[in-house]
């Protein structure tokens, strides 16, 4: 018989090649194409880094303009797509919505789904860094029974994404450049994170040959997941239950029981063995945040800041090396916005979109990659024969 390495969670399989995205998880170091977070969070901005992620260089003026032009000319929906939107419940939660309407994408735009043409899938590149805005804050729209509002393409990506989130038409919404600045940095710091199970999920039904709309519906359904992307919502979720700093002890408690399935959202990573670089960029904005809305005293933060002290210090997360995450602050910084937590993985999936679509340009243009088909190691019945149904 085949013998297989088993490897459940694929802890120490590679799957690919790529020259992406760096992770060092003892280090706690995360690099983009070479470049830092940190970096790129302080000096760069999405759609720049967008343009490094997908082509490998940080764009001259030029290129970056006329990157910036090609995606703002795509950020309309086709109107009829208003309708598909239409066709959910108003209570469905944002991400079904989002993961629906990717999807039907590819019923919308059937000039950029022939994977064999590079100039259709830098086409449907495009269009996906364009829409998911607009997606998402469409299904942020319908679920709170607004009309949706139209993207302004004199606005920068994260400036028009609150906008079309939270403009109505009896009244005009002036974005805050901190507030659009903090979104800006919440979508650079999601925007990749090499192998892990969305994208993975992105490269093995791309290998397949599906098409890009298809390929990135798979990843934002497996970014659902409260182990993955779900865990900003879990995380703030469980912020608010702990509600006040003396709580605290009990939650940690309730961590370290093997016989609770609790756990603390927004701790441990799969690769990060030290503080995930990302949270602390995240803590910071979150502290400039509140203190521009004049809630700097927010219980959330309160709780937050008491827990990752008090979690530091116990052996039980010193022991297995658990850390905050990047899901630990940012759910703060969103609720602050004004976003309900639902919304909350629907803009995770809009920022990784990027990485997902990075992820599998480099697949396809890898002459070594096959269809991904994972062996199994049988534990079933052995080979027997059919027993007729009224003689079992
Ligand atoms: N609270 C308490 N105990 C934990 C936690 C936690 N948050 N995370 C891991 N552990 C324990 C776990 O019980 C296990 O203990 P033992 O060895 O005694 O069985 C040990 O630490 C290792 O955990 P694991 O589940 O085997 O590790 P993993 O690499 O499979 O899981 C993880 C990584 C992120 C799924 C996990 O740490 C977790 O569930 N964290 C909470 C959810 C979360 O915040 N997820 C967001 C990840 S970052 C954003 C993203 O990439 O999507």
């Amino acid at each position: 018989a085949d013998v297989f390495t088993y490897d459940p969670g694929f802890t120490s399989t590679a799957s690919c090649e790529s020259s992406i995205t760096y992770i060092d998880g003892g280090k706690g170091e995360l690099l983009y194409r070479g470049y830092p977070i940190d970096q790129l969070a302080e000096k760069s901005h999405f759609l720049e880094v967008c343009f490094l992620l997908l082509y490998g260089e940080l764009p001259t003026a030029t290129e970056l303009t006329d990157f910036e032009t090609r995606v703002t000319r795509h950020t309309m929906l086709h109107e009829q797509m208003t309708n598909f939107f239409r066709g959910f419940r108003r209570d469905a939660h944002p991400m079904a919505i989002v993961c629906g309407v990717v999807g039907a994408m590819s019923a919308f735009y059937h000039d950029s789904t022939d994977i064999s043409d590079p100039w259709q899938r830098e086409v449907a590149t495009i269009r996906l860094i364009a829409k998911l805005p607009t997606i998402v804050a469409w299904a942020y729209k319908y679920h709170v029974g607004q009309p949706f509002v139209y993207p302004r393409n004199d606005l920068d990506y994260a400036s028009n994404f609150l906008h079309m989130c939270f403009s109505v038409p009896a009244e005009e919404y002036n974005v805050d450049p901190i507030l659009s600045r903090a979104m800006d940095r919440i979508f650079t710091l999601h925007a990749d994170h090499e192998q892990n199970a969305s994208t993975s999920t992105v490269r093995l039904a791309g290998s397949s040959g599906a098409n890009p709309f298809a390929c990135i519906a798979a990843g934002v359904a497996c970014l659902w997941g409260p182990a993955h992307g779900g865990a900003n919502e879990a995380c703030l979720r469980m912020l608010r239950e702990i509600g006040s700093v003396d709580r605290i002890p009990e939650f940690i408690e309730r961590a370290h029981d093997k016989n609770d399935p609790f756990r603390l959202m927004g701790f441990g990573h799969r690769v990060y063995k030290n503080y995930d670089p990302r949270a602390k960029v995240m803590q910071e904005t979150a502290k400039e945040v509140l203190e521009l809305l004049g809630v700097e005293d927010n219980p959330t933060l309160q709780v937050a800041q008491e827990l990752e002290r008090i979690a530091l210090s116990d052996q039980y997360f010193i022991d297995k090396k658990l850390y905050p995450n990047v899901d630990f602050y940012s759910g703060i910084i969103l609720d602050a916005m004004g976003f309900p937590t639902s919304m909350f993985t629907p803009i995770f999936a809009l920022a990784r979109t990027v990485g997902w679509i990075s992820q599998w340009k480099e697949m396809l243009e890898d002459p070594t990659q096959k269809i991904g088909r994972p062996r199994q190691l049988y534990t079933g019945a052995a080979h027997r024969d059919y027993v007729d149904v009224e003689k079992r």
